[in-house]
């Protein structure tokens, strides 16, 4: 349990950690390719830990020091292992994907809420390739067993990376091509970095195609996550000026910009570069008046990690926003629509729950209060956000959460 006073006023720099998706992907994808590699500024959080002794019990060589990783592949992944995936369903659905890819057999497990979270949308695609995977009742526990991959045109039926990668990562161990197309463009870091790897793959928009590749191991400098920036970027606009250095700005990840741009929020970005075909940028917002907005399906993926925290932001605003089209949030960590809404309600907000999605009567301000994270990490520093900028502050129970993508949240705070 953890106090949160309330603050006037919120300004500063703000260095954040490595950005999740990516720093998955650089393990995985090093641990599968020939040579060694050097990840840096790499995020050593719960969820990216957890890949990477996933892949030390394959039998690739990782070895973490700080905040840099270095990963050398084995020509012959170990057989018959169980994984324990924690938390993470990046690191079970991309691994499932991973380990048919390599036709060796493993048991994929994970916590209680990742027990809890939909698997047949991994296992289906990936039997349609040839893969034996076997779920428990459509959840972990997986079993993958050993066959014989052949390419396949696979369309999803929601737009989620962790599927897509998972295809693409059974796809370049199968026969022929593999295509994979999705309803709405989904993060892309695993189509970036197989490119850099050397992997013969297209992408047409929605569609990605790729063919039967060996990789090269790629040193990645991995970028500050948007998603963690998006705290600070928020404190910024609701009490008075940030700066989130760094900050990897792919636009398959922008949509909280978008947000920002109809909510009303101030911000620019500076200094853009490209690092290891990423874009970056440094991300300064000031203090901002917050207006209603509308979000729909086809805003949904760019921003779905950011959800809770822009329905916070309604709640800062004037006027009844409206969010549609979000029905992924209810199997992430927690149920998302639900516990986002308890969240702001508890804060003295009014927001309503709806089956795909939330309307927030923004009235400018939230009073405080005690609140809970659901074990759910972005729920947890969502709430951090809003009690500092609320009029009363307020506890956060079961905060540690947080660890699972930001170990040091609270200290980065100064709360
Ligand atoms: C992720 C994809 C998203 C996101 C998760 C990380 C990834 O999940 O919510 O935090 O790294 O591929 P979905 O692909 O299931 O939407």
């Amino acid at each position: 349990m953890r106090f949160i006073s309330s603050r006037t006023q919120f300004e500063g720099e703000f260095f954040l950690p490595g950005d999740k998706s990516i720093t998955h992907r650089a393990v995985m994808l090093n641990a599968g390719a020939d040579g060694e590699a050097v990840v840096t500024n790499a995020l050593m959080g719960e969820d990216c830990i957890s890949t990477c002794r996933a892949m030390q019990a394959l039998g690739a060589d990782v070895q973490t020091d700080g905040t840099t990783i270095q990963v050398k592949g084995t020509p012959c992944f170990q057989t018959g292992k169980r994984l324990d995936c924690g938390n993470s369903g990046t690191t079970m659905r991309l691994l499932t994907g991973f380990v048919a890819g390599k036709g060796i057999q493993a048991t994929l497990y994970g916590d209680a809420s990742l027990s809890s979270r939909p698997m047949n949308r991994i296992a289906k695609p990936l039997s349609l390739l040839g893969a034996k995977v076997t779920t428990t009742d459509g959840h972990a526990p997986i079993l993958v067993e050993p066959s014989t991959l052949c390419g396949a045109d696979i369309s999803l039926e929601v737009a989620s990376a962790q599927v897509k990668s998972a295809v693409l990562l059974a796809g370049i161990s199968a026969e022929g091509k593999t295509s994979v197309t999705e309803p709405v463009l989904s993060r892309d870091h695993t189509e970036r970095m197989l490119k850099a790897m050397g992997a013969d793959i297209a992408v047409d928009g929605k569609k990605t195609t790729v063919s039967k590749s060996a990789l090269r191991a790629v040193d990645v400098c991995v970028p500050s996550d948007i998603s963690s920036a998006a705290y600070f970027m928020a404190l910024g606009a609701l009490k008075g000026y940030t700066v989130c250095k760094n900050v990897g700005v792919n636009p398959t990840r922008t949509g909280i910009l978008r947000a920002f741009d109809k909510l009303g929020v101030q911000y620019t970005l500076n200094n853009r570069r490209v690092s290891g075909g990423e874009e970056t940028a440094d991300i300064a917002v000031k203090r901002s008046t917050l207006k209603a907005i509308t979000l729909t399906a086809e805003d949904v993926p760019a921003m779905i990690d950011e959800l809770p925290l822009i329905a916070l932001l309604c709640a800062f605003a004037d006027g009844e926003s409206i969010i549609s089209g979000a029905k992924e949030l209810r199997v992430k960590e927690s149920d998302r629509i639900a516990t986002t809404a308890e969240l702001i309600n508890r804060m003295g907000g009014e927001c309503y729950a709806r089956e795909d999605g939330f309307i927030i009567r923004g009235k400018k301000k939230l009073i405080g209060g005690d609140v809970d994270s659901y074990l759910d990490h972005r729920i947890a520093m969502t709430a951090a956000v809003g009690l500092i900028a609320s009029e009363k502050g307020g506890n956060i129970a079961r905060e540690e959460c947080c660890a699972i993508s930001f170990p040091d949240f609270f200290d980065k705070l100064d709360v």
